[in-house]
């Protein structure tokens, strides 16, 4: 194979464009783990109520929804590149506002805006990562932005343990500042994605930047051809909804992310200090860091099995392990109602079970909801497919955000769990009846058999007539 000479460093760089989309990652994160730890401070300081303070954790998924459903449009009209370079500029600046944010209406803005961001990175991102990475590593990056963003919620949870005794969260909040600022930086030397380019009639430019990132003439002509070729196939979701295969696919990408927020795992990502404060835990935010941790280092399990195991029974396993934590959780809780102390025994129960939990989810519905999401729509309709499951997504956890501390109030911390443990129950009729495994097919196989009506259960199946 020819070596290119203009491309010698050509791995580096690809390295280098992933690692600085992949901060996307990480600023997702860091933004929605922010309020675990600093929400009780924010209350104090502008003196708020309950509800007052969901709005402060809700506002932001708010945005984010909003930011994923303009998000496809934004990247098609104006190039991955720039809208990355939007995202990073709104991370940046808006984290300051929100830093000097000199009342609560403010704050709220600033939140509102920094969720477009990230609902925007959240679908621009992975995109871009999933368009500049050579073929062979593309599943592994976009697996690395998921990492990301459990990195990014695990070192918000560090940042606000050890910045706890300070008292300020404009200090915990500042921490973000970094990032955003590298990302900014990092992202004017972007090079705009090849597919973006040859999508809007500059075949050549695409060319030049391939020539960077690719090590051959060979790769570079041979890439190039298969964009030309795909792009071809003209997008068109309002329409494709007529025809009752892309509404079935619809249909299972919308729940299977309802199922993954309504799962409970963000109540713990953005809660887990006042549940393990109900349950009387001495130290509240050194669990919340152990819950991170747990968190992180069980998605990078997942990352490496998912495709040795199949996504169906890991599911099964992660939905049996989260309705079984549930009900223990939620029990712990029932038994100790507010104003009775729960013993030492349970307290460690709780935190268990409370572990067991992040496990089932960080190994099962956290990057497989995803991954099948990026899978299960034919390549006509894949954008508008992922903008629709995104959004959902979004909406959903803006739900669990918003609703999460009112819940505890009203249905108790136990009767919340009891809560998300049915609807993880739920989660199995979902999965055995309308899931199709994807382990070990050709995406075109997949697109074949839901054309020719296929139940959804049976599209990773070969060969069904
Ligand atoms: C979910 C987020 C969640 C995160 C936790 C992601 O897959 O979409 O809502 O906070 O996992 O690691």
């Amino acid at each position: 194979m020819k070596k290119l000479s203009t491309t010698g460093g050509a791995n580096a760089i690809v390295t280098k464009v992933s690692l600085i989309a992949a901060l996307a990652g990480l600023l997702f994160g860091l933004d929605i783990a922010y309020v675990n730890g600093s929400l009780e401070l924010i209350v104090k300081d502008f003196g708020l109520t309950t509800s007052q303070s969901e709005n402060i954790a809700g506002i932001l998924l708010f945005g984010a929804a909003i930011g994923a459903v303009f998000s496809g449009w934004l990247s098609r009209r104006y190039g991955r590149k720039k809208v990355l370079l939007l995202a990073s500029l709104i991370f940046a600046l808006f984290t300051f506002l929100g830093v000097f944010a000199p009342s609560y209406t403010v704050l709220l803005v600033a939140r509102f805006i920094i969720g477009l961001a990230v609902g925007i990175a959240s679908f621009v991102a992975p995109l871009y990562l999933s368009e500049i990475a050579p073929f062979k590593i593309r599943g592994r990056l976009i697996a690395m932005y998921q990492l990301m963003i459990t990195i990014g919620i695990l070192a918000m949870f560090l940042s606000n343990a050890a910045l706890l005794h300070f008292g300020s969260w404009r200090l915990m909040m500042s921490v973000i500042a970094i990032p955003a600022l590298v990302m900014f930086v990092g992202a004017l030397f972007l090079p705009e994605s090849p597919r973006w380019l040859v999508l809007v009639g500059r075949p050549d430019d695409a060319e030049k930047v391939l020539q960077r990132i690719r090590t051959s003439d060979e790769e570079v002509e041979f890439e190039l051809n298969e964009i030309k070729e795909t792009v071809k196939v003209k997008g068109g979701g309002w329409k494709l909804l007529s025809k009752s295969f892309f509404r079935k696919v619809i249909i299972l990408g919308i729940l299977l992310q309802a199922l993954q927020q309504f799962s409970g795992m963000n109540a713990f990502m953005y809660y887990s200090g006042q549940v393990f404060k109900a349950a009387g835990l001495s130290n509240p935010a050194i669990a919340t860091v152990v819950i991170g941790l747990v968190n992180m280092l069980t998605t990078l399990i997942a990352i490496r099995y998912v495709d040795k195991l199949g996504r169906k029974p890991i599911l099964y396993t992660g939905l049996s392990i989260l309705a079984i934590s549930c009900a223990v959780v939620g029990y712990l809780f029932r038994i100790n109602p507010p104003g009775s102390e729960m013993t030492s025994v349970e307290q460690w129960m709780t935190l268990i079970f409370s572990l067991l939990f992040i496990f089932g989810f960080a190994v099962s519905l956290g990057p497989i909801v995803w991954i099948l999401c990026s899978e299960i729509f034919p390549l006509k309709g894949r954008d508008f497919g992922i903008t629709i499951t995104t959004a959902t997504n979004w909406i959903s956890n803006t739900i669990i955000g918003s609703y999460t501390l009112t819940w505890f109030a009203h249905l108790g911390v136990g009767g919340t769990f009891w809560m998300f443990g049915a609807f993880n129950l739920i989660g199995f009729l979902i999965v055995g009846f309308i899931t199709p495994e994807t382990k070990d097919i050709p995406l075109e196989e997949l697109e074949k058999n839901l054309e020719k009506g296929v139940p959804l259960r049976k599209l990773g199946m070969r060969h069904v007539s």
